[in-house]
């Protein structure tokens, strides 16, 4: 694209540009007008690259910068964008964070405040040709409301779903050196099954199975509905005297593994009982063998039977462990890293798109 576009210009000015030198034009008057028009097309075409996806020196520099404009904060958590933020925090380079509307290569409108009415888009602003705009959320579905008044307006999405244009998962693995003592994990456990829940709903698929499960095998249960709430120092602690965590999603729905896995289950060092998105799901970004899916029984009670086994198999029980040999979990960081991740994916985004169906997209993933 912009090489094309380079040799478009050099084929249009190159007549104007060689009779503006030329010695045999007829009169002066003409040279400076072939002169005039190579000028105004010089400055067209420069006007032009600016606004268009890629910079003329795309080509020739590597280091070149993309330029965030986050309209508002998420959940109005306002973080400091000082310094050479995505550099500084997480090493990845050439990604601005602040910016005015007209240069800004990607606008960010958090899904939340949109849906409540908080924020509203800037429809009424000329948007700049080659701007996208990014529909952010890292909520489930059921979750983001009625998305059919977004139809033909974003061109991007930034989500936890591994098939978004920037995904932004709540956890990822990261390559690790063989760890030190392994067996540890099975010491200083005083609790089989634990389970940390603070919105605790009926409706839900994980109430049931909790409720089915707690009469097989003993499940010690913290937080705000079991009014024994945790601190967040307590959190991981607490959960490291657990050989089980029951990692249960408040949402079934595709890519959505949020925390509960990734921060309180392998942090702290639980085996984690996982309910949620698919068996498959998990395996796409979960390593092999560190956690337990419901759906791999045929009922709660052959789950609970399960774990009590496996809690008194010491050698079984630590090959759940085995992963960290080779990985290790990175919870995310606050939204800035999800916001300098854009730049990450930047190149490969599509010249165009355009969401014109945002609801379906959201809701039938
Ligand atoms: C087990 O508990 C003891 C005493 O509280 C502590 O010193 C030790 O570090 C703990 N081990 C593990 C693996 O957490
Ligand atoms: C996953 O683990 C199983 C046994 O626990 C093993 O047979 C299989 O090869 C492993 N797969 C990968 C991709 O590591
Ligand atoms: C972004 O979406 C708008 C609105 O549908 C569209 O006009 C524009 O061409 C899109 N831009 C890109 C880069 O896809």
């Amino acid at each position: 694209m912009p090489l094309n576009s380079l040799s478009v210009f050099v084929s249009v000015s190159l007549p104007p540009l060689s009779l503006c030198f030329s010695m045999d034009v007829r009169s002066i008057k003409n040279q400076i007008l072939y002169c005039t028009l190579f000028v105004l097309l010089l400055l067209f075409y420069c006007g032009w690259m600016k606004t268009a996806e890629f910079p003329i020196f795309y080509y020739s520099n590597s280091t070149w910068n993309v330029t965030i404009l986050i309209w508002y904060w998420p959940f109005g958590d306002t973080l400091s964008l000082t310094g050479d933020v995505c550099w500084d925090l997480y090493k990845i380079p050439s990604c601005r964070l602040h910016s005015s509307f007209p240069s800004a290569d990607v606008v960010v409108f958090h899904n939340r405040e949109l849906i409540q009415g908080s924020q509203k888009l800037p429809t009424d602003l000329p948007r700049p040709h080659g701007q996208r705009w990014a529909w952010m959320s890292l909520e489930s579905p059921a979750h983001n409301g009625n998305l059919q008044k977004f139809a033909n307006i974003f061109n991007m999405t930034i989500s936890y779903r591994r098939d978004a244009d920037v995904t932004t998962p709540y956890g990822q693995l990261l390559p690790a050196e063989p760890e030190g003592n392994l067996e540890d994990s099975h010491m200083n456990k005083t609790s089989l099954v634990c389970w940390v829940v603070s919105n605790y709903m009926n409706h839900h698929k994980r109430t049931q199975v909790y409720n089915e499960l707690k009469a097989i095998v003993p499940v010690d249960v913290y937080g705000r509905w079991s009014q024994k709430p945790l601190s967040s120092d307590d959190l991981l602690p607490t959960i490291s005297r657990c050989y089980f965590y029951l990692a249960f999603e408040n949402s079934v729905a595709k890519d959505y593994i949020t925390e509960k896995l990734w921060k309180n289950a392998y942090k702290g060092g639980a085996v984690p009982v996982v309910l949620g998105p698919s068996i498959s799901d998990y395996n796409a970004v979960a390593p092999n063998h560190s956690f337990i899916h419901v759906d791999e029984f045929a009922s709660v009670q052959k789950l609970g039977e399960y774990l009590q086994r496996l809690a008194e198999d010491r050698k079984q029980y630590e090959e759940y462990f085995n992963w960290k040999k080779h990985w290790k979990v990175k919870v995310h960081g606050d939204w800035r890293e999800y916001m300098c991740k854009i730049c990450l994916q930047y190149n490969n985004l599509p010249q165009h798109k355009v969401y014109s169906d945002l609801e379906a997209w959201d809701k039938n993933a």
